[in-house]
Parts: C-alpha cells; sequence; structure tokens
C-alpha cells in the first residue's frame, strides 16, 4: 500500500483537483482506492457522487486512531458515455464532517497528534482492503495537515507557474520542512515531496519556475523533486468538476493523457498502464523521462 498526501502551504493551488483526478485514475487502472478528506471545508467529500455515507469521516478517523467500515462512504458515478470505472477498482472515501476548528483543538491536546493519521492508516483494515491512499490537506497550517504530511510515504505539491508563487513556494516549503524535520526527532520520517507545476498557461515560464526551485535542491536537503509532468490551465478541469467525473473521462485525449503521465511519474511500475476510456489516444502518450512531457505541448 502506498499513501500520497497532497500538500501546499497556500490555498487554491489545485490540492483537491489533483488528489480527486489522480484517485480516479488510479481506480480506473484497477486499484482499490480510498481518498481521504482532511480539509475542514469538505471540497473533496463534495467531488465526486456519494452512493454510500458512512456514519462517520475523518473526524472519529483521527480521534480512534482506527480507520473502520463505519468511516467508509463510496463513491460511484453515474452510467454515462463519458466512461465506466474499471470493475477490478474501487473508489472509497472518508468524508470530512469536523467543524471548523473542532479537530485541530482536539489534536492540540494531544501529545502522539503527529502521528494519528499514520495510526489509523496502520488499522487492518486499511491493509486489506486498498491498494493506494490519497489524503487532501487545507491550504492553511495546522495539526490536521501535519499529522496528514507524516502519514504519507510521498507527499505531492502543486505549485502555480508564476515567479512570484515559486518564491512563496521555496519560503513556505522551508517552513513546513523544517517543521516536519523536528518530527524526526522523535522517530518519524519526513516523506520525499513531489512538485508538480500546475494551471500552467506558458511552458517557458514553467521552465524558469522548474529551475527556481530546482537550485534550492541544496536548501531543501534533496527532499523535493520537480517532477517533468506539468499540468495546464485548461476548462476540462472545472468542466470535470461540475460533471462531477474524472478528468480522463471528460478530456481523455488531453487531460486523460496528461493524468497518465503524472501517474506514471509518481508510480514508474504503471508506465504504459492505461486506462479504457484513453486507450485509442494512448499512442501520444509521452514518456516523462524523454523528451517532452505530453502536458507540455498541450497549453
Ligand atoms: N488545471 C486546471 N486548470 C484550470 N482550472 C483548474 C485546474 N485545476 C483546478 N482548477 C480550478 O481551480 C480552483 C481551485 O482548485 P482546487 O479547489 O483543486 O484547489 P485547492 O488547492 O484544493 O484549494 P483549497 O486550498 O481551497 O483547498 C477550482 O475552481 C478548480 O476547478
Ligand atoms: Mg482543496
Amino acid at each position: 500500500m502506498i499513501v500520497f498526501t497532497v500538500v501546499s502551504t497556500k490555498g487554491g493551488v489545485g490540492k483537491t483537483t489533483i488528489a480527486a483526478n489522480i484517485s480516479a485514475l488510479l481506480a480506473d487502472l484497477g486499484f482499490r482506492v480510498l481518498m481521504i478528506d482532511a480539509d475542514v471545508q469538505p471540497s473533496l467529500t463534495r467531488y465526486f457522487p456519494i452512493t454510500h455515507r458512512a456514519p462517520h469521516g475523518i473526524t472519529e478517523v483521527v480521534k480512534r486512531g482506527v480507520i473502520s467500515h463505519d468511516c467508509i462512504s463510496n463513491v460511484g458515478f453515474p452510467i454515462s458515455e463519458s466512461g465506466r470505472l474499471n470493475p477490478n477498482g474501487c473508489l472509497d472515501l472518508v468524508v470530512s464532517d469536523a467543524p471548523e476548528g473542532a479537530l485541530q483543538d482536539w489534536l492540540a491536546q494531544r501529545m502522539d497528534r503527529a502521528v494519528r493519521m499514520k495510526k489509523a492508516l496502520r488499522s487492518p483494515f486499511v491493509a486489506e482492503n486498498y491498494d493506494v491512499v490519497l489524503i487532501d490537506t487545507q491550504g492553511a497550517v495546522g495539526h490536521l495537515q501535519d499529522t496528514a504530511v507524516l502519514a504519507a510515504d510521498l507527499l505531492i505539491s502543486p505549485v502555480s507557474p508564476d515567479i512570484i508563487s515559486a518564491r512563496e513556494f521555496t519560503t513556505g516549503t522551508l517552513d513546513l520542512l523544517k517543521k516536519l524535520e523536528t518530527a524526526e526527532e522523535i522517530g518519524m520520517s519526513v516523506p520525499p515531496m513531489q512538485v508538480v507545476i500546475y494551471k500552467l498557461e506558458k511552458t517557458r515560464d514553467s521552465r524558469s519556475i522548474a529551475d527556481t526551485i530546482r537550485k534550492e535542491h541544496v536548501t531543501f536537503r534533496g527532499r523535493v523533486n520537480v517532477l517533468r509532468t506539468v499540468i495546464p490551465h485548461a476548462v476540462a478541469y472545472k468542466n470535470a468538476a461540475t460533471a462531477q467525473l474524472p478528468v480522463h473521462w471528460i478530456n481523455p485525449d488531453r487531460a486523460g493523457l496528461t493524468m497518465h503521465d503524472l501517474v506514471w511519474e509518481l508510480i514508474p511500475s504503471l508506465q504504459n498502464v492505461v486506462a479504457e476510456a484513453c486507450q485509442p489516444y494512448a499512442q501520444d502518450i509521452a514518456d516523462p523521462l524523454e523528451g517532452e512531457s505530453a502536458a507540455e505541448v498541450e497549453s
């Protein structure tokens, strides 16, 4: 099982969109995927249609330190021309049900707050039922974000393609890393961070941002890597959110291919595995490690 946490020190950068669409694509590739909405504003909870809403959500998961059946809601898509989910995969969700501040206050009282989410993910129920866990977080720092970050094997961090955001990213991320590294003193490891340049409008800009971030490699103590795949600013992502469908169904030839590039770069063993909806266009998918990625020529 692998755990990804989508994190950013800035709000509105595309965390929920990326978390939802990576999850849906992985489910469509036949994986059993659990999404966890660890944002007090329940955007991921509302992203896709819920066919079964469990009596509990993130509050009980964090408070109990266990994930069990009564915290698992199910996502289901209406049968449509856009696509149908791979029958081998599944897409489940731990909903956000924490009133603003309540869970943060509860965590603030706990000495074990940093490990609460990691502990919950160690539940046998999770190991038996899921291959991948994706956690969405809020844009603001807090105990809930900390515990979600420390539960991850890999962090995914979208950054906007302008130089000011890139500099803010550097400062914010350094602060985050500095804080997280204190967890190493209690035996926890800080997961490596994969940066995705997100909502790109012009390719040349993305290169200078990627360079700016890469130059910080030493400052970041080698913990941060910039992915080759770039997600363009494209109306398909908004249309998919409105339709409550995965973007690789709404726009299989462009956004669909970009999402494959991203997932292949995050999980290299998936290289050349293609969801049914995108198979007619699969020959257009570039190897993100060779030459230009499909995303870069998409703008
Ligand atoms: N690639 C894209 N191109 C254009 N618009 C996008 C793209 N991805 C996301 N958006 C839009 O950008 C807005 C913010 O995205 P999203 O909600 O995913 O960000 P967020 O980081 O989760 O925000 P928050 O910090 O509030 O949780 C949404 O309106 C979304 O539809
Ligand atoms: Mg969000």
